[in-house]
């Protein structure tokens, strides 16, 4: 038989247990919670990816220059005015390394140079659009070195530019693809991540896109190496102090 108080003491702790505390409303940072991700390989075009790599690191508004703007295809699917667009090209006089920029003024610099080059030939018709921009076939960019080292000199060059008109934490969107020259592999996306990150950069993201119709090929006696049927976006930023992580755009 329980004494009065006893029997209080276990009333109230059964009225205790009985009323679960409230649970806390589930906040949920940055906005609503979706299932619509953006993916790291895509069987798209450009122009329907550059788009979700946009959204994803670049916040609206800010003031993004495209320094080989070719023919604007990355831009096809970004809505007009939702970032500040400056477009550049060799084309039009503007070379990627030495840019109308100040230090440190720009939140986000797009690259796309030609990424091949090959000294023309049977086996090469294909790459001969990129002839045009290296010195030993045309003129445009006197680059010192040839062939797969023109490529990436270029890539660096322009890298240590748009370093400087980058602001702490701007982001560098790169598009490239990797080539084989002289029957070397050269994994151009690593060769450049490698030198970027010697630059003060910090590589982020990797986004992949692969052909969804065939690469032209030429009869060969024996395959060596994959034919390459993808490409690649490289994501870095600038990063003044090399604790700094990541954050995304609000
Ligand atoms: C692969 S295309 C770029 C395509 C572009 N992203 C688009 O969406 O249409 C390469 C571009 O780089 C430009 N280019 C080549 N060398 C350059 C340089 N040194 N400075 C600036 N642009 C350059 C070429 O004129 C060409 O338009």
């Amino acid at each position: 038989m329980k004494t009065k108080a006893e029997q209080k003491k276990t009333d109230s702790l059964a009225t205790f247990r009985a009323k679960p505390k409230p649970q806390a409303k589930r906040t949920v940072k940055n906005g609503k919670p979706s299932n619509e991700l953006v993916f790291s390989a895509y069987t798209e075009g450009n122009d329907s990816v550059f788009p979700r790599i946009l959204g994803l690191y670049v916040k609206p508004g800010s003031v993004v220059a495209d320094v080989t703007y070719g023919k604007g295809v990355f831009w096809r699917d970004v809505p007009e005015g939702a970032y500040q667009l400056r477009a550049t090209d060799l084309q039009d006089g503007i070379d990627c390394r030495k840019l109308p920029y100040k230090d440190n003024e720009l939140d986000c610099v797009v690259f796309d140079p030609p990424y091949m080059h090959t000294p023309g030939g049977s086996a090469h018709t294909v790459h001969n659009q990129f002839e045009d921009h290296y010195r030993n076939n045309s003129t445009g960019n006197r680059t010192n070195s040839k062939y797969h080292e023109a490529v990436l000199e270029l890539y660096i060059e322009g890298g240590k530019e748009a370093h400087r008109v980058l602001r702490n934490r701007g982001v560098f969107i790169v598009k490239c693809q990797d080539e084989v020259c002289a029957n070397r592999q050269r994994f151009t996306h690593v060769e450049i991540m490698a030198a970027y990150e010697k630059m003060g950069f910090v590589a982020e993201d990797l986004f992949v896109i692969v052909r969804n119709n065939r690469p032209g090929v030429s009869r060969v006696v024996q395959q060596v190496h994959a034919r390459k049927n993808h490409s690649y976006f490289l994501v870095f930023w600038k990063s003044n102090n090399g604790k700094q992580r990541w954050e995304p755009p609000q």
